[in-house]
């Protein structure tokens, strides 16, 4: 009989911050397919369930997406439950579509456990709201690198240089840099207030306060940290 696939979202990293709904999957499940930064939910997983790990290790590269996809398929078809961990809110910048189509390709069913999105988390750890009354009316998640690991061409600058949103932005310390001198050319406040959150929720966790012109060099100088950063800018509050 073909299996069934719960995609949970396992949270920024503490593993407090997972749903009682995801740790009553994880109890039952047969196998589990988890990236680098679900780790900390595994004490979750039964005994005797397969563990399978499909992230990025240092030193090596992490497994293609078809070839996630595949073994996820697999795993499903051989029967049972399967839980699909990824990191924070799965439909947040998660690959979640591409495994969806698969599994919807290949006939099987699966439901979606949400979980706590790092950029909530990093708020949340610095003090602060996403959204301020009057001064920050929206949020936006923006991805700082392309397929290729490059800042993506086709930025919507008139956005992005809103200083009445809240920018979040992942996977961007490499390319923030040059972010920021596109921003402040596009009419960004030189004093906007930045946030970079390290390693939120995890024991590696630091928050560092600054503002977009502050922020620039020192981003060129440092080497990025080793732990996963996200970088928020705009109307935030004082932490
Ligand atoms: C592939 S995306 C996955 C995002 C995830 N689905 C979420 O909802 O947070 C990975 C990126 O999320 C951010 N991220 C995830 N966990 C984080 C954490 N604990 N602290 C800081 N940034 C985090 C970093 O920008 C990292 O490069």
């Amino acid at each position: 009989m073909t299996g069934f696939v719960s995609f949970i979202g396992s949270g920024p990293g503490d593993p407090e911050l997972l749903t009682l709904k995801a740790v009553n999957r994880l109890q039952k499940a047969d196998a589990v397919l988890f990236d680098d930064l679900s780790e900390g939910v595994l004490p979750h997983v039964r005994e005797g369930a397969d563990l399978v790990s499909v992230g990025k290790r240092a030193g090596r590269a992490s497994p293609r997406q078809d070839h996630v996809s595949r073994l996820l398929v697999d795993y499903a078809n051989a029967g049972g439950h399967v839980v699909r961990l990824k990191s924070g809110d799965g439909g947040i910048f998660g690959r979640l579509e591409e495994e969806i189509v698969a599994l919807t390709d290949a006939g099987i069913d699966y439901d979606i456990i949400p979980g706590v999105p790092s950029a909530c988390a990093a708020a949340a750890a610095a003090g602060i709201p996403l959204t301020r009354r009057l001064t920050a009316r929206r949020v936006q998640f923006v991805t700082g690198h392309d397929v290729a690991g490059k800042l993506p061409e086709d930025l919507n600058m008139a956005a992005l240089a809103d200083p009445q949103a809240t920018t979040v932005v992942y996977m961007g310390r490499r390319t923030f840099a040059d972010l920021a001198e596109m921003l402040m050319e596009a009419g960004l406040p030189v004093d906007t207030p930045v946030l970079v959150a390290v390693g939120v929720s995890t024991p590696d966790q630091s928050l560092q306060r600054s503002t977009i012109a502050e922020i620039l060099p020192q981003l060129r100088a440092e080497p990025p940290a080793r732990a996963p950063t996200l970088i928020l800018y705009g109307a935030l509050a004082d932490g």
